[in-house]
């Protein structure tokens, strides 16, 4: 038997923060020798709301050195632009005739999202979640490792890919492979620095509420003086009236390497005071090899472009067999020979 497929994505929009980071790439990087994994830029998903022509192939390259910069190993990993595999948007197209609508008002990202932009939705934030699925599916993966936010678009893939295999398939031998989350609990849900009810995100419009992969220390210095805190001296996680303490003590053991155990002792008896040093230090020397192999690779001339030449070549190919069973399934017509 071959190795289980692993398949994720983020959005190239604005920059990676800690969520992204511990949520999902981490946990991409550490699992990654034991499985084949594709990995991409989900460039197509950047304009689902408003976005400026002119960032948004920037982003897409910053966000596939900084894949590469967080450890991502091309021995074990394909990395690729969603955009390049037209697949995508073909699969999502098929699976838009097949998804009820009301399954996609039900989605609470996209009520959120909504929300956000007023006047300004559009078809496509709706429908966002079925181009995840086709995100998803092409790829036949076991596994797709996402933070918590992203757990009810897995379970809205999952639900395609049954009504697909049901509605066209053959009860023996299904069409799509039905895929698994995997929801790491240690950093699924980083919240903000200024709000510790609220996930740490890309669209807060405030910069002090998250920690930025390319932030500078004297950035991260800033925003960690800045975070909010409380007036309790005694730092203790799982108190739900302390949700800023909770998440920066989160914050400080996923960075230190440490177990929860051995921090829940070490500040168990410290103030903010003697807490937001260490916490800044030891973010900044965790950022600092991912910010250096971050330049070491855009220096690199040419690299990141073979890297993702190759990757659409690979990724392609899979997509393509998948879309291709799929069309066979709804009764398309070949294509002339
Ligand atoms: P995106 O770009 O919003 O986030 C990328 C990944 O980071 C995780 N994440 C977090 N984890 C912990 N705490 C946080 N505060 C936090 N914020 C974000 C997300 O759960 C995600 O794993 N729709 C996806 C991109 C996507 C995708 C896919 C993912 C498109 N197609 C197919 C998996 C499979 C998104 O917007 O993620």
């Amino acid at each position: 038997m071959g190795r289980q497929r692993v398949l994720s994505g983020v959005q190239p929009t604005g920059s990676l923060h800690l969520g992204n980071y511990l949520g999902a790439i981490r946990n991409w990087v550490e699992g990654q020798s034991q499985y084949d994994n594709y990995f991409f830029m989900a460039d197509l998903h950047a304009i689902t709301i408003p976005h400026d022509p002119k960032t948004l192939a920037a982003n897409t390259y910053t966000l596939a050195a900084l894949y590469l910069a967080c450890g991502i190993d091309l021995n074990f990993t394909t990395i690729f632009v969603q955009s390049h595999v037209p697949a995508h948007a073909e699969l999502a197209w098929i699976f838009n005739c097949i998804t009820p609508l009301n399954w996609l008002e039900r989605m609470i990202q996209f009520k959120e999202k909504a929300l956000k932009q007023g006047e300004n939705v559009s078809i496509g934030l709706l429908d966002y979640p079925v181009l995840q699925a086709a995100d998803i599916l092409l790829y036949q993966p076991d596994l797709v490792p996402v933070g918590e936010d992203q757990k009810q678009h897995l379970e809205l893939t999952r639900d395609i890919a049954t009504r697909l295999n049901f509605q066209f398939g053959d009860p023996k031998r299904s069409i799509l492979k039905i895929p698994e989350p995997l929801i790491r609990p240690e950093g699924a849900r980083v919240m903000s620095l200024t709000d510790g009810t609220r996930k740490m995100s890309k669209s807060d419009p405030s910069e002090l509420s998250r920690i930025n992969l390319l932030d500078s220390p004297d950035q991260i210095r800033n925003k960690i003086k800045r975070c909010k805190t409380d007036p309790i001296r005694g730092l203790i996680f799982d108190d739900p009236t302390r949700p800023e303490c909770h998440n920066l003590l989160t914050l400080y053991t996923l960075l230190s390497g440490q177990t929860k155990a051995a921090v829940a002792v070490e500040c168990q008896d410290m103030g903010w005071g003697q807490f937001k040093p260490l916490l800044t230090e030891t973010t900044i020397a965790a950022l600092k090899p991912i910010q250096d192999k971050y330049q070491a690779i855009v220096n690199e001339t040419g690299y990141l472009e073979s890297v993702l030449r190759q990757g659409r070549e690979r990724a392609g190919e899979i997509a393509n067999q998948t879309l291709k069973q799929v069309r066979e399934a709804l009764g398309f017509m070949n294509y002339p020979a």
